[in-house]
């Protein structure tokens, strides 16, 4: 797909799609729920509809409508052993969550996604369920998917794990929904708590500590069927954060964002750079707090993005890392090692493709360094079929010189249809 720079400014208003962690939950709580969930503002991205499949195949009832999914839930023993293997395409997050879930099972379950998938480290989720009683077989013996996940008794363990990461805490505390005793996940930093949040809501008793960033859950719960409204995808909204702020003469009002603190690091990261956004309209929608954001073009600083922040904006780093491109000065972006095993490698591939297109960028082990001010231009460039990666560059594009090319551009059907759609309805 080709992208031209433009020349006026971003305006107007937009809504961005449902949060992705959040509807990924609510399909997997839904389904272990009593009675019907019904989801409003629900992602149908490719990730999420990976989630709604698996569960259909573990015999629960899922109706898309126009406007709401409904989820017709099985209970907490309510699932079947599925006829075939689950395919949980490009989503970690499926494949994470669902894999503490098949844990407390009677039946065995395959799981397998795509060539990303495959190549990712599930040793972070394996290990702990392990030690909780799961039988967990990576069919390759090399810590990845396929996995081969036999239901077994489960015991509540307390858990600290290596890694600030909401996937493997929710694997652990859903696995914990069905072990014989509490389970607490302890993280070096506190990771995004939508877990927490949403299985209270449920009916779940979850116990939090934030200050030693420790999460609990007692098992059994009866979960009750909600009514869900999503809020708009705070990593989403980050591409038109970034496009409003770089492009002169932008003013850009994104409607009903999630601004979860757990989530919400790149509005601290642009408020240090300079940016021009405001918040308006704030309320919380079934206990995850939204509003608008009004952002305007900005004259941006660099930065230096780390420790415990990182988790709060992990997925916004690609786009961060463009930002960077357009202040003055260094943006350094450490303890982020992380990146390296999502989607794609995230430091190779922001490196790779921001150098093709002139800045001044440096990887290092466990981030990278952006010397801002140089002007950027057009350029081919490699999405290595990650979605982050396609959206940043498209909004790279907006601001330099000539033609870029994005290879694999539609991967951003993973979290965002229709973004390319968007992005040009704000410069009309
Ligand atoms: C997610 C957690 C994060 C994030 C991913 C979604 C979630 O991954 O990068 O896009 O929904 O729990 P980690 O938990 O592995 O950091």
């Amino acid at each position: 797909m080709i992208f031209t720079s433009i020349s006026q400014g971003l305006k107007g208003e937009l809504t961005v799609p449902g949060d992705k962690s959040i509807s990924h939950r609510a399909v997997m709580f839904g389904s272990l729920a009593q009675g019907t969930t019904s989801v409003t503002h629900f992602l149908k991205g490719a990730d999420c509809l990976s989630t709604i499949q698996c569960f259909r195949k573990l015999g629960v009832s899922i109706e898309e409508k126009e406007d709401r999914l409904l989820i017709h839930g099985k209970g907490l023993h309510g699932l079947q052993e599925p006829s075939g293997w689950l395919d949980t395409g490009n989503s970690g997050t499926t494949t994470r969550l669902i894999s503490g879930i098949l844990a407390g099972q009677t039946f065995s379950t395959t799981l397998n996604g795509d060539a990303s998938i495959q190549s990712r480290p599930m040793g972070r989720i394996i290990k702990p369920l392990e030690h909780m009683g799961a039988q967990i077989i990576s069919l390759r013996q090399n810590g990845c998917a396929p996995l081969q996940i036999t239901g077994a008794p489960l015991q509540g363990i307390s858990y600290a794990s290596p890694v600030a990461s909401a996937q493997v805490k929710s694997a652990v505390l859903l696995a914990g929904l069905y072990a014989d005793g509490i389970t607490s996940v302890t993280e070096p930093a506190l990771s995004r708590d939508h877990t927490e949040r949403m299985l209270e809501s449920f009916g779940a008793r979850i116990h939090v500590q934030p200050e030693t960033c420790t999460a609990s859950v007692e098992p059994d719960p009866v979960l009750l069927g909600q009514e869900i409204r999503v809020p708009g995808d705070i990593s989403s909204a980050a591409y038109f954060i970034a496009a409003a702020c770089i492009v002169p003469n932008s003013e850009v009002l994104i409607r009903q964002v999630g601004i979860n603190p757990t989530r919400a690091g790149i509005l601290q990261v642009c408020k240090a750079m300079g940016a021009d956004i405001t918040l308006v309209n704030e309320s919380s929608k079934e206990g995850e707090p939204v509003a608008d954001l009004l952002v305007r073009s900005s004259s941006l600083s660099g930065t230096v993005i780390e420790g415990a922040m990182i988790p709060t904006l992990i997925d916004e780093l690609p786009i961060l890392a463009v930002m960077a491109c357009f202040a003055k000065g260094v943006t350094i972006i450490r303890d982020a090692a992380e990146l390296k095993v999502k989607e794609s490698n995230r430091i190779d591939a922001m490196v790779e493709n921001l150098s093709a297109m002139g800045a001044q960028i440096t990887a290092t082990e466990d981030g990278m360094i952006v010397e801002g001010g140089r002007a950027l231009q057009g350029a081919v460039i490699d999405s290595r079929l990650d979605h982050r990666i396609a959206m940043s560059f498209a909004v790279a594009a907006l601001q330099a010189l000539g033609e870029t090319k994005i290879k694999g551009a539609s991967c951003v059907e993973i979290s965002y249809p229709g973004f390319y759609e968007d992005l040009k309805s704000l410069s009309v």
